[in-house]
Formats: structure tokens, sequence, C-alpha cells
């Protein structure tokens, strides 16, 4: 912790230690604890059922932010692997002095990636990042809610690089906003029947197959369309395992599986 933040006391969790301020969970709008513990378990229900993890799996996680999905995985994965990185600096450091002494099989790597709203100075465009990790080495790659911050030639690289480390028969799970699912004048679901999720501006040529919240930071909150995902995953050699799971934040449907709609794909 830092000097002035106090940790969680023992009774909010196992390991209050590994677990940010809430300040600092407050910057990634997360306003009540319950939240951050929510999300997780969220994640690791989602990554058993559909990324097969295993407990001797090995797993890299795509912006893994403030080690909330990594919380939830400490144990579950206590004879496996894990990789997490991320483009904000002050997270992968909090989680080396804190997460990766704990949980030595946890690591945690900072990529100094651009993106317009969580790194405006980063000096690697994210279309020359090459993930953390070597060829056909990973049984699970995820992304929770990263891809929903990434623009399409982004979104492109990164999937090729997931087809790159992935083993054969590996899977991949990251979470979108469907524009399939956004209907400008239907009330979303509480939380996100508000202006951080309209998705109502183009950005690049793209059409109406991607959409931004803010034209000026494109990167702030993204949305696709299911036919961009599925072409820029099939370019980089992924296919859809399953069809694509509902979530909540759309009320698209009454049926839902996780906040954010869910794929899952794995080396075609
Ligand atoms: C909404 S947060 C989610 C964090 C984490 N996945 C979780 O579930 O708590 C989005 C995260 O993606 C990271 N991010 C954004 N663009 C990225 C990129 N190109 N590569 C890796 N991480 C990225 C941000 O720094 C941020 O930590």
């Amino acid at each position: 912790m830092r000097p002035g933040e106090a940790p969680h006391p023992a009774w909010v969790a196992y390991e209050p230690a590994l677990m940010p301020p809430l300040a600092r969970m407050a910057e990634e709008g997360i306003t009540v604890l319950e939240e951050w513990f929510r999300w997780g378990e969220e994640w690791s229900m989602l990554l058993r059922i559909y990324g097969n993890l295993a407990t001797t799996g090995r797993v890299l996680e795509i912006g893994c932010g403030q080690g909330r999905v990594a919380f939830a995985l400490r144990y579950l994965l206590a004879a496996g692997s894990y990789v997490g990185f991320d483009i904000d600096q002050e997270k992968i450091r909090f989680l080396t002095r804190t997460f990766h002494p704990a949980h030595a099989n946890f690591e945690f790597i900072w990529a100094d990636v651009h993106n317009s709203f969580y790194n405006p100075n980063g000096r690697t465009p994210a279309t020359q990042y090459r993930f953390p990790a070597a060829d056909r080495s990973m049984d699970l790659v995820f992304a929770a809610s990263v891809f929903t911050h990434m623009v399409p030639e982004n979104a492109a690289h990164y999937f090729e690089e997931t087809a790159r480390v992935l083993v054969p028969g590996g899977r991949c799970v990251c979470s979108f906003f469907l524009l399939d699912h956004y209907v400008r004048t239907r009330q979303r679901r509480p939380g996100f029947d508000n202006a951080r999720f309209a998705f109502d501006h183009g950005y690049g040529g793209f059409g109406d197959e991607f959409a931004t919240v803010e034209p000026s930071d494109p990167e702030r909150m993204t949305a696709y369309r299911r036919s961009l995902v599925e072409r820029l995953a099939q370019r980089a050699g992924l296919r859809l395992a399953c069809e694509p799971l509902p979530g909540y934040w759309s009320a698209a449907s009454e049926a839902w599986i996780g906040a954010q709609d869910l794929l899952v794909f794995t080396p075609a």
C-alpha cells in the first residue's frame, strides 16, 4: 500500500493486501467493493466454462488491470501459470509489489503501448506489440473489458498475437460491446444506460461495424459489430468456438452470462 492508504481489513478478504485501495478501484469506475469481487468471480466462472480453464493451465491475460480477475484465479490456478500484461505502469507496479511475491506463479508485465484513453503517451503502437509469450505456449488467453477500449486496427493485431501464442485447441475468451445488441432508443440496463455507453460515433473507415463514444478519444469506450470481430479474428487464424454470448449491458435479451458480451475463439 502507498503511504496513507489503509489496506482492506482482514474480514473483507483473505490476503487483503493484494487488493488495490478503494481510491484506485474508483478510477476504474468501481464504487462498491462488492463489484470488484463480483467481476472477478464472474470471469473465473466464464473462464472455467468457456475457456476450459484447468488448475494446471497456462494463462495469458491481456490488460490485467489491477488484478481483479487474477485475484479470483489465484488458488484455482495454483498448479498452473499466469502472465498478465497491462499498459498502465502504476497497476503493474502495484501487482509486482504485492501479488507476485504472494503467488510466484502469477507474473505481471508492463507494456508501454499507446491507447488514446489509458496510455496516451505510450511509445509502442499496439499494432507492433509482441505479447510476452512464446509461440504455442498458452492454453488460454483472455481479455476482460479490454477490446472495449481498442480500435479495430489494434484489435486485429492482438488477435494475431493471440493466435501466435495459443496452443492448438486453446481458447481465447474476450468481452465486447456488440453493436448488434445496441439500439440507440432502447433503455439499457442500470449502470449502462448513460452517456458512457452511447456508441453513437463512427471512426476510421469501419462504417457501421464499429463505434466509439468519443471521437476525440476513440479508445475511451468502443463497440463492434459481430461481423467485424469475426472477420478480424478469422484473418488472424481464429474461429468462433460457439455463438457469441449476450451480456447484461444492452438489455437485448432476457438471458445473459455476464456484464458484457462474450466471444470465445479457438485456433482455426
Ligand atoms: C476496464 S479495464 C479492465 C481491467 C481488467 N481486465 C479487469 O478486468 O479488471 C481495461 C484495462 O485494459 C488496459 N488496456 C487498454 N488498452 C490496452 C492494450 N492495448 N494492451 C493491454 N492493455 C490495455 C487498460 O490499461 C486497463 O487496465
